[in-house]
């Protein structure tokens, strides 16, 4: 039989996090197609009545909005108990992710930042054994310094370009104002060290290297089905 591996995932974040989700007063909420999925089958379950709903982009606010929540957007909030996010490529082994595809990587990595507990929901096409395999990484760059973003990024040895889109002439930019910059890396060895020394270039505000930001994610499989990964058992 086949099933569709971001439902699966969604399926499983509400059977196997629900009590995670019922004791949290303040839940974020990520952004992307998988999550969409996972929120609606929370909301459709009632575990999210009476919580607090941080999110994560300004299409994620509208989705919550849309569903009869009245989204808190996160300049208030300092603590999140429970997040849930999408990815676009997960390495198992110690549960790094690349994120950014729709351009929400900043918002998602401050929330998941403040949250005490990080679940992620993919479905099984977007396991790798390297970060970068398939995808190009995405930075978060304050317009200003795009050239000197790229020029830098060119002395290291990567080509990078302004994302572009066809519904706009000019580069995309995120919903915080920065230039969404695609980064052709190759699959990365190090994704932590990859992330420190990108964002030490002036202008870099973020990357979609999530590094230590995961506790847990489950997989949705197109076979049906899903398995819950968890970082301190190691990852797989
Ligand atoms: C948004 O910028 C991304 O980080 C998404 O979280 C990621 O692309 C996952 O999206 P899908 O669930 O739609 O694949």
């Amino acid at each position: 039989m086949a099933c569709n591996g971001k439902v699966e995932a969604a399926k499983g974040l509400v059977e196997e996090f629900s009590d995670y989700i019922r004791e949290a007063s303040i839940v974020g909420v990520g952004t992307g197609s998988t999550t969409a999925l996972a929120l609606r089958e929370a909301a459709r379950r009632g575990l999210l009545e009476g919580k607090i709903l941080v999110a994560s982009s300004i299409s994620t606010a509208l989705m919550l909005a849309d569903l009869g929540f009245k989204p808190v957007m996160p300049h208030v909030v300092s603590r999140i108990d429970f997040y849930f996010d999408g990815a676009d490529e997960v390495v198992l082994d110690g549960l790094y992710l690349l994120k950014g595809r729709g351009g929400a990587l900043l918002g998602e990595k401050i929330l998941a930042h403040s949250s005490t507990m990080r679940v992620y929901v993919v479905d099984d096409s977007k396991i790798v054994p390297r970060l970068g395999s398939r995808r190009a990484l995405p930075l978060e760059v304050t317009p200003w310094a795009l050239a000197h973003v790229l020029s830098e990024l060119g002395k290291l040895g990567y080509s990078a370009a302004p994302r572009v889109s066809g519904g706009k002439d000019s580069p995309v930019t995120s919903d915080w104002g920065g230039i969404v910059v695609d980064v052709e890396t190759g699959p990365i060895e190090d994704p932590a060290a990859l992330d420190c020394k990108l964002k030490s270039i002036p202008g870099v505000v973020e990357t979609g290297i999530f590094a230590g930001l995961a506790d847990a994610v489950v997989v949705g499989s197109a076979s049906c089905g899903y398995e819950v990964v968890w970082r301190d058992k190691g990852g797989r």
